[in-house]
């Protein structure tokens, strides 16, 4: 879903105040075929932007409306928090069964061994992505979200759109009740393929990076975490601390402007691409006191992390719901975890958009689920 082409000359918005202006004056908008021109013209390596091809990228992220109400509108009800509650149950048994497999080690990846795993899980589950699936398009949107150069990066889209069309095709001939086969009877294929796309990148990586980030951060502050550990009805205001902290969407997709406008003091030209720093904003001294501190004594929950206006975050109650379940079953099966490596070793990937850790390790592994007693979950 990211898309900043290299050597892309654009304005970034730093302030809580200025993104919060931005996010609802209508002369910052969203048009990929608009956006398309304005990258090449933005560009010195103009052929940049050529090897991206807006097959993925027509999606309700990247328009605004009509395309946008006519794309957002028909899933809305599938992901507020009374329709995401529903599947609580169902994030328990996957976040256990991911936690079963590596039960007894002494050590495991947080990353790949239960975050991805399970948030990849989640999401198909929703979408209705097939189970044997599950791990082919994990490269490729690695690779598109990441900073590959232009030919993998075209190889990466070229396999990810073909793989979301046959997809589509095979939706539109069954009647299962998920949102993939709502998307194929009610689009046209390549319109359904970018929703897809939208749905698949933007669901899981972002909250796989907020359950390890969170964790990194919770070993940072040990008193915290053993508030945490001990008081499991403390978990969702944490959660909500860990949005504002690590901001796992920390660059925002691009904007432009349709005519110039000030903006703190600044006057960006019409025709420019422009990016909002959530991050930032989630870290600004004038809106929060002591704001590089994590604490989730008093959690602030008017952070940007899930943007904001009318392109605020679909998956926003998924995302909450989907960490809470995580640290449920962290807590409840890992009761010393704790991370076990350097931090020199630890990697960052190489996103504009998405903060998150390649690797994290830790230990010890999980106790075997039949160690806890069953139901012993604290609501949330
Ligand atoms: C911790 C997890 C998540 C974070 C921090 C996050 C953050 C964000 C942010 C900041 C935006 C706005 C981007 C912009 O204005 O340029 C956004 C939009 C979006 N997110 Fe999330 N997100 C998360 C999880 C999810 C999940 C689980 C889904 C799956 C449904 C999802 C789907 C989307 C979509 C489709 C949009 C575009 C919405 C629109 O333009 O109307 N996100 N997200």
């Amino acid at each position: 879903m990211a898309y900043l082409p290299p050597n892309l000359h654009a304005w970034v918005v730093t302030s809580y105040e200025d993104i919060e202006f931005v996010l609802r004056d209508p002369r910052f908008c969203k048009s990929i075929d608009e956006a398309m021109a304005l990258f090449r013209a933005n560009s010195p390596d103009g052929e940049q932007a050529r090897e991206r091809s807006s097959l993925l990228y027509d999606n309700m992220a990247n328009n605004d409306p009509p395309a946008h109400t006519a794309l957002r509108k028909p899933l809305n009800s599938a992901f507020t928090a009374r329709a995401v509650a529903t599947k609580r149950e169902a994030m328990e048994e996957l976040a256990d069964s991911v936690l079963d497999a590596v039960a007894g080690r002494e050590t495991f990846d947080l990353v790949q061994d239960f975050a991805f795993p399970y948030s990849i899980s989640v999401i198909c589950g929703m979408l209705g992505v097939p189970r044997e699936d599950r791990g082919t398009f994990h490269a490729w949107v690695q690779t598109i979200t990441g900073d590959a150069a232009a030919t993998a990066l075209a190889r990466a889209t070229e396999q990810m759109v073909g793989y979301l069309s046959k997809l589509i095709r095979h939706k539109r001939e069954g009647d299962a009740d998920d949102i993939l086969t709502q998307l194929a009877v009610s689009l046209d294929e390549p319109q359904a393929v970018a929703q897809a796309y939208a749905l698949l990148a933007a669901g899981y990586e972002t909250t796989a990076n907020l359950i390890v980030t969170g964790f990194l951060t919770l070993e940072s502050t040990p008193e915290q975490k053993a508030r945490l550990w001990r008081d499991r009805s403390l978990v969702p205001t944490a959660v909500e601390e860990m949005l504002r902290h690590q901001s796992p969407f920390n660059l925002s997709l691009y904007r432009y402007t349709t005519e110039s406008a000030e903006v703190g003091g600044v006057t960006i030209p019409a025709g420019s691409v422009v990016f909002l720093a959530f991050a930032a904003a989630n870290r600004d001294p004038e809106r929060f006191t002591d704001a590089d501190t994590f604490d989730f004594g008093q959690p602030r929950r008017e952070h940007l992390a899930f943007g904001g206006g009318l392109h605020n975050c679909i998956g926003k109650h998924l995302a909450r719901l989907e960490t809470e379940v995580a640290f449920h079953a962290l807590i409840e099966r890992c009761p010393d975890l704790r991370v076990v490596m350097p931090r020199e070793r630890m990697e960052w990937k190489a996103s504009p958009t998405f903060r998150g850790l390649r690797n994290l390790t830790v230990g010890p592994g999980p106790l075997p689920a039949r160690s806890c007693a069953p139901g012993k979950r604290a609501a949330s």
